[in-house]
């Protein structure tokens, strides 16, 4: 059944959700699924802003119908990775004679995925360049490296809409709302945005500076992203977010605490120093069991909090492997600008405190502070006063 809603002055949803979805890129998990979001202009000369995953072909496709009629113009392609580009080649077969749009790169990797769209009509832009429609004129944006580097924006002069790709989304289907007002922002939406460009965007913080620069002088008034909810109110509450973010900035002068643990020893280390920190702060600190939480919800509260606190039992002389991956990620995003502070465990040679340092003293503008808290099998009442001094410098 169609399901398509107007967003302004001849702008419609014609996206659809995937809700059996179990992990997104087949590694983040999505328990409240995900949505692949595409765009119909109905002008003088009609419009769509991208396709969408395999997952939802058929809805995306009945909606592009019931939309767009027999007649397409234009097919712009923002960002060709397959979560959006994998069902071209339906809108091509339904549009034979539409012409695509997109920029030198969209149409290599085109090619790469789908050969036979080397004889398709296309329109080939750059920064600048503009799309006219009659009403609508979309003015082009680069906004390479956010995440892929083909990946463009698009800005309705008209509207004030932005067509942001991949940036300004979130993990989650759309649900009886497309707009992000009639979500909880400050609650559970603000978690798994961060959550999302955290681990999607978060390696290209210098890239977001960019296109954030050049949004700025754009009077935007509504965002249209590939995933997640249109912004049409508080547009200025996520860019503020993303400018944090993108500057590895915290959001919280908290810390997190994160561990692993073999038998529960090291476990009850982490605990109690996360109640420690809370009586002395006044505030709650989240504590995550990185053996059993997925790795991107504690790289999106890296991002959040502004200092880390990480126990790692000793294993097989190194770090224990659940701690070793979060830290790979850490580095493969290049997190920055934190203050970590570290526990270590070990019967008889505990040693992935000083591993874990020399690890995270590599990533920019970060802090190890001296003192590793190093627990040999297991705290006992004597230890509290060692457990004091730790929690007095993280402090
Ligand atoms: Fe949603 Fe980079 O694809």
């Amino acid at each position: 059944m169609v399901n398509v809603k107007e967003i302004v002055d001849g702008i419609f949803y014609v996206g659809a959700s995937d809700r059996r979805l179990g992990r997104f890129e087949n590694m983040f998990p999505v328990p409240d699924g995900m949505s692949y979001n595409n765009y119909v202009i109905k002008d003088e000369k009609s419009v769509l802003f991208d396709t969408a995953d395999n997952a939802v072909c058929e809805q995306f496709v009945e909606n592009v119908k019931a939309c767009a009629g027999d007649k397409l113009d234009y097919l712009v392609v923002l960002h060709m990775e397959p979560d959006h580009a994998s069902t071209l080649l339906s809108i091509l077969k339904e549009y034979p004679s539409v012409t695509v749009v997109g920029n030198v790169q969209t149409f290599k990797f085109m090619e790469q995925f789908f050969p036979e769209t080397a004889t398709i009509n296309k329109m080939v832009v750059k920064e600048g360049d503009s799309l006219n429609t009659g009403a609508h004129n979309f003015k082009f944006i680069a906004a390479p490296m956010v995440h892929w580097p083909e990946v463009l924006f698009a800005y309705d002069e008209k509207t004030g809409a932005l067509f942001s790709a991949d940036a300004f989304g979130t993990f989650g289907a759309i649900d009886g709302s497309v707009f992000a007002d009639d979500y909880d922002f400050d609650g559970k939406e603000l978690a798994e945005y961060r959550r999302y460009y955290s681990n999607i965007v978060g390696k290209y913080g210098c890239q977001v500076q960019a296109v954030l620069k050049k949004a700025a002088g754009l009077d935007v008034k509504y965002i249209l992203p590939l995933h997640g909810p249109v912004w049409r109110k508080d547009i200025k509450k996520l860019i503020d977010k993303y400018d944090l973010w993108s500057r590895y900035e915290a959001e919280d002068d908290g810390a997190v605490v994160i561990y692993s643990s073999m038998y529960g020893h090291t476990q009850s280390a982490a605990t109690l120093v996360a109640a420690k920190l809370s009586e002395a702060s006044g505030k709650n600190v989240e504590v995550y069991d990185a053996s059993g939480v997925d790795v991107s919800y504690l790289i999106a509260e890296v991002f959040r909090c502004k200092k880390v606190v990480i126990f790692s039992p000793t294993y097989n002389m190194g770090i224990y492997p659940a701690i070793e991956s979060f830290i790979s990620h850490m580095e493969a995003l290049t997190v920055q600008n934190k203050i970590f502070a570290l526990g270590q465990n070990g019967t008889w040679a505990p040693s992935s405190g000083k591993l874990m340092a020399c690890r995270l003293k590599e990533l920019g503008n970060c802090t190890v502070l001296d003192n590793v808290l190093t627990i040999k099998s297991a705290l006992h009442p004597g230890d509290e006063e060692m457990v004091d001094e730790f929690v007095k410098q993280i402090l």
